[in-house]
């Protein structure tokens, strides 16, 4: 071994040996009463991609004060040689798959007082699902800066978890006839891998003898099955797909016929709270301020809606990728 890698490796050491104290040192000072094991330092691994400056200092110490100067930052890279803190505006956690290994970084998380990412106009997040990734499940419900266009044009939108709540102030209503669909007009461009309707207000009824629903048409011969439909502005059904949605067999010659427009999906009846569509195995692409519709069964295919009456009002949840 040479002399000059002998010495290296001893500064590389004693580098550690700070950096250990450091964290030490924030974890007993911040975070006080509370049994954390956790590592906040993480030598060998650094976040790429989201720095958004970079500060040159003469101890590494340093860069933990120039992050909380920022309220942006959310973690550090420091680039160990050349005593560069490249403060990032995200999480590992947010952005697992950035997080990757560098022998000449070390990785730091911003510990107290970080700023909430989606919390505020200064940071937005990209999606509902980012928020919850960075945040983890104490997401408050409640709104969050989101980009409505790829990086572009935060909005100021409600999370629920991993759900983006779509409509606006106002629920979305559809009725049981005469096409009154309810439209939605999409807020933010994505992948959509999931929505759900949560219910507001109202039901509907298919004929004028039996009960009213929430989703779909009493009447026994669609065996509880439920009949609200999302699709595009071309009447094209979005979720659930069309190859889930079912029709009657020719010998029950019912005024539908054979046209698909009911189905049945696990735990959800007339009248749940919540229809929580299932998880689309190829995401549906959206762009910001497209029209998608939610229709009943009967009135999207025109048959047997003459004794249809009433609307269901809901609010409208979208799950990006
Ligand atoms: C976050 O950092 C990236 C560069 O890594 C930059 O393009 C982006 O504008 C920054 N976002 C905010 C909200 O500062
Ligand atoms: C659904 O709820 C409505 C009232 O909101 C009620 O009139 C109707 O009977 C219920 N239907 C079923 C199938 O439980
Ligand atoms: C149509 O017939 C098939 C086979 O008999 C049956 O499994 C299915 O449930 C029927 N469809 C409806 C809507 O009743
Ligand atoms: C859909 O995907 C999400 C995330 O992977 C999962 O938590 C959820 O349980 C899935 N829902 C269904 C109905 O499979």
């Amino acid at each position: 071994m040479s002399k000059g890698s002998r010495s290296s490796t001893s500064m590389y050491s004693r580098f550690w040996l700070v950096i250990a104290f450091l964290t030490y040192r924030i974890r007993t000072n911040k975070v006080s009463g509370q049994c954390h094991t956790a590592e906040y330092s993480v030598r060998g691994m650094y976040l790429r991609g989201h720095t958004f400056k970079n500060v040159q200092v003469e101890l590494h110490e340093t860069c933990y004060f120039k992050c909380t100067e920022e309220v942006t930052c959310q973690s550090y890279n420091f680039v160990i040689g050349l005593n560069i803190c490249e403060l990032n505006n995200r999480t590992k956690e947010a952005r697992p798959e950035d997080f990757l290994p560098d022998e000449m970084r070390y990785y730091m998380k911003h510990l107290t007082n970080r700023v909430p990412l989606g919390s505020i106009a200064e940071l937005p997040a990209e999606s509902c699902t980012e928020v919850r990734a960075s945040e983890g499940n104490d997401v408050e419900n409640k709104k969050h800066w989101i980009y409505s266009d790829e990086k572009s044009l935060p909005i100021e939108t409600l999370c629920e978890g991993s759900w983006q709540k779509v409509n606006g102030e106002y629920s979305v209503c559809f009725g049981a006839k005469d096409n009154q669909y309810g439209s939605v007009t999409i807020p933010k461009s994505g992948r959509l891998r999931a929505m759900k309707l949560i219910h507001k207000s109202g039901s509907l009824r298919c004929n004028r003898v039996t009960g009213s629903s929430f989703w779909g048409c009493t009447y026994s011969a669609y065996n509880g099955k439920l009949s609200t439909i999302i699709t595009d502005a071309d009447k094209n059904a979005v979720l659930p797909p069309d190859e889930d949605l079912e029709g009657f067999n020719v010998s029950q010659s019912h005024g539908c016929g054979t046209e698909k427009h009911f189905y049945s999906l696990d735990g959800t009846s007339h009248n749940s709270t919540v229809l929580v569509f299932r998880n689309l195995s190829n995401p549906l692409s959206v762009s910001r301020d497209q029209e998608l519709q939610i229709w009943y069964g009967q009135d999207l295919k025109d048959c047997s809606e003459r004794g249809n009456s009433g609307e269901t009002c809901v609010d409208v949840f979208a799950w990006y990728e």
